[in-house]
């Protein structure tokens, strides 16, 4: 019993890269450290589709500076490079491969 539940495991995570991207996931692990309503990033609660910078947070000049909406497009090239979208952003964390991020940000929608 122990040994077939333990192989099922093994095959699940093997499984797991070829699955498409579980957005809520990638968010736990790479994004909830800094967003989770603490001092270290703004919470993202309504970012989607808000506007840049309109949090209760200090934010950068560089990113005050950017204005704008948080539209579909934005988010992305944020998350691709953020030092890229708005020079002298605090945010440092760059998410690579275009399906993280569309799936990161369909996820950010659903934080309401
Ligand atoms: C090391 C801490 C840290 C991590 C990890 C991090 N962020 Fe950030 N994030 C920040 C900070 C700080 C800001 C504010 C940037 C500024 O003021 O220039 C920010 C800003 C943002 C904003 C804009 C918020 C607004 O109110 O306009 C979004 C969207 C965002 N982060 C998404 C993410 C996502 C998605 C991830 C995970 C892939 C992530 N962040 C990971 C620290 C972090």
């Amino acid at each position: 019993m122990l040994r077939a539940a333990s192989l099922a495991v093994t095959l699940s995570l093997a499984a797991a890269p070829a699955l498409a991207q579980d957005g809520g996931q990638l968010f736990n692990n790479q994004c909830k450290i800094c967003h989770s309503g603490g001092f270290m990033g703004p919470n993202l609660t309504g970012v989607a589709g808000g506007k840049v910078a309109a949090g209760s947070f200090n934010y950068s000049p560089a990113l005050k500076a950017k204005g704008g909406e948080w539209t579909d497009e934005n988010l992305d090239a944020f998350l691709k490079g953020p030092a890229a979208f708005a020079p002298g952003t605090k945010m440092m964390m760059a998410v690579p491969g275009d399906e993280n991020r569309a799936a990161i940000i369909a996820y950010l929608k659903t934080l309401k």
